[in-house]
């Protein structure tokens, strides 16, 4: 018989009840128990940043944290960046009008990284920016518009 534990997880604001086998990952129980795929399943080894999220506002890669580590903890995902009235947050909104990604696939992690990395105080400079950013990776080489829009919201911030 497999062995389950029951979580409370605070994610978004809103509380989530749900059971899960121990070795659940943080990454699999938002996408496939909890309905939230904004963050997206990359390499699934910690290689590719695509399933960024945020853990009392630091980031974290979902995929190499337990769901049962972060029980007590605050959890951000992409869906919950936007504003209760609907409005883009500033960082989302700087992606847009910066043609920051192509496919896609990357950019909720991308975006939970550059909140952090300017959250942080590390968007002083295009440099500074990038090596924050090293481990959020782009197959369609979108980092010259990235690096210009998170220069821009960390300017408005
Ligand atoms: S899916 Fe987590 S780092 Fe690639
Ligand atoms: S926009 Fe396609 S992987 Fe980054």
């Amino acid at each position: 018989m497999t062995r389950t534990v029951h979580l409370s997880l605070d994610i978004n604001t809103r509380r989530h009840e749900l059971d899960v086998e121990p070795r659940v990952m943080l990454l699999d129980a938002l996408r496939e128990q909890l309905g939230l795929t904004g963050t997206k399943k990359g390499c699934d080894q910690g290689q590719c940043g695509a399933c960024t999220v945020h853990v009392d506002g630091k980031r974290v890669l979902a995929c190499l944290t337990l769901a049962a580590q972060v029980e007590g903890r605050n959890i951000t995902t992409i869906e919950g960046l936007v504003a209760g009235n609907g409005d883009l947050h500033p960082v989302q909104a700087a992606f847009l009008e910066h043609d920051a990604f192509q496919c896609g696939y990357c950019t909720p992690g991308q975006i939970m990284s550059a909140v952090a990395c300017i959250r942080e105080g590390r968007a002083g400079s295009d440099e500074e920016i990038r090596e924050y950013m090293a481990g959020n990776l782009c197959r369609c080489g979108a980092y010259n518009h990235i690096v210009a829009a998170v220069r821009e919201a960390a300017e408005m911030a």
